[in-house]
């Protein structure tokens, strides 16, 4: 037992998929994958252990923002022995081009959190994706006719800013989409040599104002899942 996930050694699978949101790290495990035990419900944040085409995998919440997900990943690598965490989540489109229901895996993050400046002293670190994890998520993505958009996002910190045009000075240098995880999970897999992806689907567009209703959601996170559980037993 690490100081917020309830498991035993063993219980978690060297593969983790991370959703923000428990009750999806819930619905995955009981619509994607068999023979599950749930390992933690400590704090709500619900992770399970099933398979997936025979092989062990496991889900754990994350919650919103790089604060909780950077405890629950840094427990996971160090004191579970995972080595491959993949966020599954969701983002805004920044650019015309990225439309609702389009994947996006991201391939750096940057960020406007205060965390990576504090560790870094004020110099910046690129937080970047492993590359194969990367490259099997792209292939598998092409293999069941999905294109998905592959480049820099936005971890931010805040939901709610200030300046309701904040984005475009993100936006104005290609970075796809703005979320608020993969920067700190990126990090900390990297100190810790972990392997790490972030694959997202595109809910709402800052360029359109436009939000995907909850069955477009659904057909979106399907094809999300498929990516990311075929790269988790590759
Ligand atoms: N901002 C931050 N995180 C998000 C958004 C957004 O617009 N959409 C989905 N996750």
């Amino acid at each position: 037992m690490s100081v917020h996930i309830g498991a035993k050694k063993g219980d978690i699978a060297p593969t983790v998929l991370m959703p923000g949101d428990p009750l999806r790290a819930k619905f995955i495990a009981e619509n994607f994958l068999s023979d599950v035990v749930q390992y933690n419900q400590v704090r709500g944040m619900y992770g399970f252990t099933g398979t997936y085409k025979g092989h062990k995998v496991s889900v754990q919440g994350s919650g919103m923002g790089m604060p909780s997900i950077s405890i629950y990943a840094h427990e996971l690598i160090t004191e579970f022995e995972v080595r491959n965490v993949m966020r599954v989540g969701s983002c805004g489109s920044m650019q015309p081009h990225i439309k609702l229901r389009d994947i996006i895996i991201a391939m750096a993050a940057s960020t406007d959190s205060g965390i990576n400046s504090h560790v870094f002293k004020g110099m910046n670190y690129a937080p970047t994706a492993n590359f194969e994890l990367l490259q099997k998520a792209y292939e598998n993505a092409l293999k069941h006719n999905i294109t998905p958009q592959v480049g820099n996002i936005l971890s931010s910190d805040v939901f709610y800013g200030d300046d309701p045009d904040e984005w475009k000075r993100w936006a104005k240098y290609g970075v796809l989409a703005v979320e608020m995880e993969a920067a700190a999970l990126y990090s900390i897999a990297a100190k810790f040599r972990a392997k790490a992806l972030t694959i997202l689907t595109v809910s709402d567009s800052l360029v359109t104002g436009e939000e995907l209703s909850s069955i477009d959601r659904q057909e979106s996170f399907t094809d999300m899942m498929t990516i990311a559980l075929e790269t988790a037993i590759q």
